[in-house]
């Protein structure tokens, strides 16, 4: 009897090695352990052996049954594994109820005023762009008129990395490379994470967003400026705006603005978030100085330009009424969960 087992074993042993996924597996273990399974018949056949050889032959056949039933418990494991690891590789992997979750999520409000931003100026012809958070000082400040030692560079400290590159201070970063990329005429809207050193407060951020506009073609003026954002502020906030235009001056625009609206959660009262001026900078704006059109390869004989930078998230604090800005990179999700997209 126990001749038998161990040449039953060793059979197992060389038809587990070849298995190849669980379904052999399955026709494995019926062929043993089942009821017509090889060492099913040899438990049945313990009534035919004599007296003397019985308890023997019973605890080989135990031990073979027991040694079958793990060897197979940790085959279908491992062949599990490969084949969970094979659907992962393949191209069918997405598999959506691996992320499922019985909370609905929602946007994060930046996103759905840019979304909103971006869905007004689509309509009036801009192309939307994505440009990158690291950039070089070129990108940053030498292609924007603003040189080395400008004091234009005071306002805008940022985080340096190693390779000399920066994280863009300003989305108008991107004006250069957009510039070359379509040259004139053009149209364009860049949305974008920015970041400066700045003391925190509930209307500053180290960390922030803007969203850059530029407009060239010929005889563009400060009107057609004017213009589309004052189409942008009614279309998003539903109702006329109470704007602002004070002189503004950056070295990258002449003549150069700021375009103020009145304060939507104290309607002009003065308030924390607007720092009691009853006015929030919402958009600085000008028409694109000569000297950067002309970095960018535009003829500016022919061509010029308006450019805005509007902040986002301003623009977010007062469309849904927030009334400090450091919610925004809270991560709070109980606070976000309140918007709507
Ligand atoms: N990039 C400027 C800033 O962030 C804003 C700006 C953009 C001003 C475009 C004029 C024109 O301060």
């Amino acid at each position: 009897m126990t001749e038998k087992t161990a040449a039953l074993k060793k059979d197992f042993e060389m038809q587990i090695l070849a298995a190849k996924n669980t379904a052999d597996l399955e026709s494995i273990r019926v062929g043993f352990l089942g009821k017509k399974g090889f060492v099913t018949t040899l438990m049945q056949g313990l009534n035919d052996i004599p007296k003397d050889k019985k308890r023997e032959a019973g605890q080989a056949i135990n031990t073979l049954k027991q040694f079958i039933e793990e060897a197979i418990e940790n085959k279908k494991e491992e062949l599990a594994k490969l084949e969970w690891q094979k659907k992962i590789d393949s191209s069918e992997s997405y598999d959506e109820s691996l992320f499922c979750s019985s909370e609905k999520g929602s946007y994060h409000p930046i996103t759905l005023i840019q979304r909103e931003v971006e869905k007004v100026f689509e309509t009036m012809g801009f192309v939307i762009e994505n440009y990158s958070e690291i950039v070089d000082d070129y990108q940053c400040f030498e292609s924007l008129n603003i040189p080395k030692h400008h004091p234009a560079r005071d306002m805008q400290d940022t985080y340096y990395l190693s390779t000399g590159q920066l994280l863009k201070t300003h989305t108008s970063a991107a004006q250069n490379a957009i510039m070359k990329k379509y040259g004139a005429p053009l149209r364009a809207i860049f949305p974008g994470r920015c970041f400066r050193n700045e003391n925190i407060d509930a209307c500053h951020e180290n960390t922030f967003f803007q969203m850059e506009g530029i407009m060239i073609d010929e005889d563009i003026s400060i009107s057609n400026l004017i213009y589309f954002m004052k189409t942008l502020l009614s279309e998003v906030f539903g109702k006329n705006m109470d704007v602002r235009l004070r002189p503004g001056f950056f070295p990258f625009v002449e003549p150069g603005f700021e375009l103020d609206i009145k304060c939507l959660i104290c309607d002009g009262e003065g308030c924390p978030s607007c720092k009691d001026s009853g006015w929030l900078e919402l958009c600085p704006c000008g028409m694109i100085h000569p000297k950067v059109l002309e970095y960018g390869g535009i003829d500016t004989e022919k061509y010029t330009g308006f450019a805005f930078g509007l902040g986002l998230t301003r623009l977010a604090m007062m469309r849904y009424g927030v009334k400090d800005i450091r919610i925004f990179n809270s991560g709070n999700l109980k606070a976000f969960s309140q918007f709507e997209g």
